[in-house]
């Protein structure tokens, strides 16, 4: 980020990779933060914890009135400035169609999809008068390419990516970069990938939420479209478009089920 006051906003700031974006965002100079999910203690220590000026919104993002609370505190707490916005709370409750029905598509939709579309709805005004100025969507290679059991998942980030793309194209000209990151599996708080690193053949596929945290910072204040973290894993998205039949088969295979982790969501149920 240049220097001056940036203030930067991260959604999911709680845990994982949220709290590793805040965490890469504070060394720039110039920034204030503002920590939003919805436990307050995490956010409070993660605030105390940085090297910056951090508030605040300890909010369900998934409520009607959310998307003006966290507008109200950035006019309250920082004079209506905003540099970047960083939509990344979201989660995930594997089942398959028949188990999950549209009961948890809706679910998915709610927090991963139109949580992000209103908060945007709310907070783009002051991202325009603040230009040049950035949007970073945290999607996922699950926004490319499906599996089953996470068919409710993948509707809403392939949502949230077609949506992105969109609004990168309308916002250019108003000086507001609309960056997009895609990761694949990450050891979180919510998507502990326990399966994966147990076993020695799969254990390097799962990455740190610090390479995503890298990831979000070139595809916002670096402006870069998009990011897949790791990199190789843009390999199945293009597979998926240059190969379908074959990416289908090998992706619906016994192979492709010990790529099947369980997610914090589906554990808590
Ligand atoms: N880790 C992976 O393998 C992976 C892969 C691809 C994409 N992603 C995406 O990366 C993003 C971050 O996930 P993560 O891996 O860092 O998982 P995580 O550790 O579970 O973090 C999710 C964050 O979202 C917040 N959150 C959840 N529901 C919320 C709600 N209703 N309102 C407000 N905040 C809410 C949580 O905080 P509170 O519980 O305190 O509200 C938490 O801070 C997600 O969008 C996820 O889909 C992750």
């Amino acid at each position: 980020m240049a220097s001056g006051k940036r203030v930067a906003l991260v959604t999911g700031a709680s845990t994982g990779i949220g709290t590793a974006t805040a965490i890469r965002l504070a060394r720039e100079p110039g920034t204030e933060l503002v920590l939003v999910a919805r436990r307050e203690e995490l956010l409070r220590e993660l605030a105390a914890s940085l090297p910056c000026r951090a508030t605040h919104v300890a909010v369900d993002l998934t409520d009607a009135e959310a998307p003006q609370r966290v507008r109200a505190h950035i006019e309250a707490e920082h004079g209506g400035s905003l540099h970047l916005v960083v939509n990344n709370a979201g989660a995930a409750w594997r089942a398959s169609f028949a188990e999950g029905g549209s009961t948890n598509v809706r679910r998915h939709m709610e927090l991963n999809f139109e949580a992000v579309v209103r908060l945007t709805e709310a907070l783009l005004p002051l991202l325009r008068a603040c230009a040049p100025s950035a949007i970073v969507n945290v999607a996922s290679t699950a926004g490319r390419v499906a599996r089953a059991r996470t068919g409710s998942y993948s509707a809403s980030k392939f949502a949230l990516i077609g949506w992105t793309d969109s609004l990168y194209a309308e916002e250019k000209a108003n000086g507001v970069h609309v960056g997009l990151v895609m990761p694949g599996f990450i050891q979180t708080e919510g998507f502990p990938a326990t399966e994966l690193r147990e076993k020695a053949v799969t254990r390097w596929i799962v990455s740190k939420p610090a390479k995503v945290a890298e990831a979000i910072y070139e595809c916002g204040p670096g402006r870069k479209p998009e990011r897949y973290v790791p990199r190789p894993y843009a390999l199945a998205a293009h597979a998926r478009i240059l190969f379908p039949s074959l990416t289908r088969r090998v992706l619906s295979g016994g192979a492709a089920g010990s790529l099947t982790t369980k997610t914090a969501g589906e554990s808590a149920d």
